[in-house]
This record gives C-alpha cells, sequence and structure tokens, in this order.
C-alpha cells in the first residue's frame, strides 16, 4: 500500500545522513524517559546546564518568613528572572499567575512545624496533583542522621516511585539537624545516599572545604541551598564557588527575597550560575541594578 501522500515533490529521505542522537545534558538523567527529561529541561537550562530556582516554599514549617509576608508583592514580580520557582502548593493555586511559563517545583512534604521535631515529616501531596498543577517536579526533605531518618528516606523512596510512574523528577532536600556538623564527610553521604535511593537531583548545601568531592561522588546533579541571610557579597561567592565546584545550580530563597534589592540580586545570581561571573563583578552588576530600581521606584 503506497503512502496516501499525494504530494509531488520528491521525498527526501536522506538515507546517507544518519540519525543524531543527542545525549541528554545532565548527569545521570541519560536513562529516563521524554516527560522526566523535558520537565528537568524546563527546570535547568540546556544552555548553560544549570538553574536558578527561586525557593520560597518556607512557610510550609515555619509560616510568614520575613519577605515572604506577601508572595503576590515581593515574589511573583521575580518570577520572570529565576529559572524555576519552588513553592508549595498552596502559594501556586492562590498566588501564582497560571500564565507563567515558567517551570514550577512542588514542595511535597511536610507536618511537622518549627515548633515541633522537624524531621517527623510525610509526604504531604499526592502525586496527581502535582500532575494536575504541571509541576515540573516535586521537593521532599531527607534528614541524614536525624531521628526520624529512615521515615524521611522511605517518603523519599515512595516520592521516587510516583515520580517514576509519571515522570516527575524529584528533588531530594539534605536537612541538617540543629546539631550536626555541616561538612564534606556529612554532604557527601547524605547526597550519596539520596542519588542511591533514586532521587532525580539534590539539593544541598555549600561548604567551604572540599565541595567539589560532594558533587563528584554524587551521581546526580546537586543545586546549591542558600540558608540564612548573608551579605550579598558572600552569598555571591557562597553561589560562584558552588558551581564552580559542580553544582548545577542554586536552589536560593532567604539570600535573594531578604536582600535589599531581590530583583537585583537574582540578576546577579544568574550572572554568576549562567555566565560563571566572577562574585566581585556580580557585586557591582547587584549595585548597578539596585541603584537604577530604587531611581525608577523613587
Ligand atoms: C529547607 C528548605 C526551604 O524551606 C527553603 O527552600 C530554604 O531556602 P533558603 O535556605 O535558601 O532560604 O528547603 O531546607
Amino acid at each position: 500500500m503506497p503512502e496516501a501522500d499525494f504530494n509531488t515533490k520528491e521525498k527526501e529521505y536522506h538515507p546517507e545522513i544518519p540519525q543524531k542522537t543527542t545525549p541528554f545534558f545532565l548527569k545521570g538523567a541519560g536513562s529516563y524517559d521524554w516527560g522526566m527529561k523535558n520537565r528537568l529541561a524546563r527546570t535547568f537550562d540546556p544552555k548553560s546546564g544549570r538553574t536558578v530556582m527561586l525557593a520560597v516554599d518556607h512557610g510550609y514549617f515555619q509560616g510568614p518568613t520575613t519577605g515572604l509576608e506577601r508572595i503576590d508583592l515581593s515574589i511573583i514580580p521575580l518570577i520572570p528572572y529565576c529559572d524555576a520557582l519552588f513553592c508549595t502548593r498552596g502559594i501556586l493555586r492562590s498566588l501564582v499567575p497560571p500564565q507563567s511559563q515558567k517551570p514550577m517545583v512542588l514542595r511535597a512534604s511536610g507536618g511537622p512545624s518549627i515548633l515541633r521535631e522537624l524531621s517527623n515529616e510525610e509526604i504531604a501531596m499526592d502525586m496527581e496533583d502535582a500532575l494536575r498543577l504541571n509541576a515540573s517536579g516535586v521537593g521532599i526533605q531527607v534528614f541524614i542522621g536525624g531521628e526520624f531518618e529512615t521515615r524521611s528516606v522511605h517518603n523519599m523512596t515512595r516520592l521516587v516511585d510516583l515520580g517514576m510512574r509519571h515522570g516527575m523528577p524529584v528533588m531530594a532536600v539534605t536537612a541538617v539537624g540543629k546539631d550536626m556538623k555541616r561538612d564534606a564527610q556529612y554532604f557527601r553521604l547524605a547526597c550519596r545516599i539520596c542519588a542511591e535511593l533514586g532521587a532525580t537531583y539534590v539539593k544541598t548545601y555549600y561548604v567551604e572545604e572540599d565541595f567539589e568531592t560532594v558533587t563528584a561522588s554524587c551521581p546526580v546533579p546537586i543545586v546549591m541551598a542558600g540558608g540564612k541571610k548573608l551579605p550579598e557579597l558572600d552569598a555571591l561567592t557562597m553561589a560562584y564557588n558552588a558551581v564552580q565546584g559542580g553544582a548545577a545550580g542554586v536552589d536560593m530563597g532567604r539570600n535573594i527575597f531578604q536582600s535589599d534589592s531581590p530583583e537585583a540580586m537574582i540578576q546577579a545570581v544568574r550572572a554568576v550560575v549562567h555566565e560563571n561571573m566572577k562574585p566581585q563583578h556580580a557585586l557591582d552588576l547587584y549595585r548597578t541594578l539596585k541603584d537604577r530600581i530604587d531611581r525608577e521606584k523613587a
């Protein structure tokens, strides 16, 4: 049976040109299916292989955090500058305009508030709801060494199983207990456990000594967690050192939205992450943008 195609133009099969197989750009993600890869390629910029995620999920355990009291006023205007927003489904539904083309990564764990033992978490969202919300990923805490270590690891593995069923990347967040030592040895252990048990990528803290051993020994991408507010130059330096040390970007919250000029800061972080801009230059960029924004607002 000939093709039902009445076009008279000669067909161009190009048998002499082998079909190109493009390797997937993200570490450890080559064996995933199309939907998973597509979600990852929306979250991580395929050109730089990195991401600037803006983390605003803090309310899920600590309520209206400084800088997040009015997400409609402080965060929505920043969305155009991030590669992905890390937020809760509550904030997504109530405040984020659905016209947004940015990928949304949703906080999928919760339970205890800051008044209780934080490692006592559960999965707090159905994968079906993440799909309904067109999420590009879900994030969950893993408390290695914490009181409820096993529960949090199993929360992650259950979420990974559901994620695999639906093509949804799972970001494991290595949460560190108050009394635990934050060093490369700990983060190598925590990140590797998350990756071995199926996390698609891992969010973890930067450490000054041997951070590159944390990224090297983790077979999936690592995004740097921001942590408490630092002076702008220190935060930019930390982001710079993290990406130079092998991180595939950042997932920063307070160091952006608690900055004197969040709009300038997120653009400076972008320059560090995507253009390898040196911290001092990024600080100059931050100051120039801040002055311009302040003038425009005056
Ligand atoms: C805690 C979290 C957060 O709730 C949040 O994303 C932290 O962001 P930052 O420390 O940059 O303010 O993941 O582990």
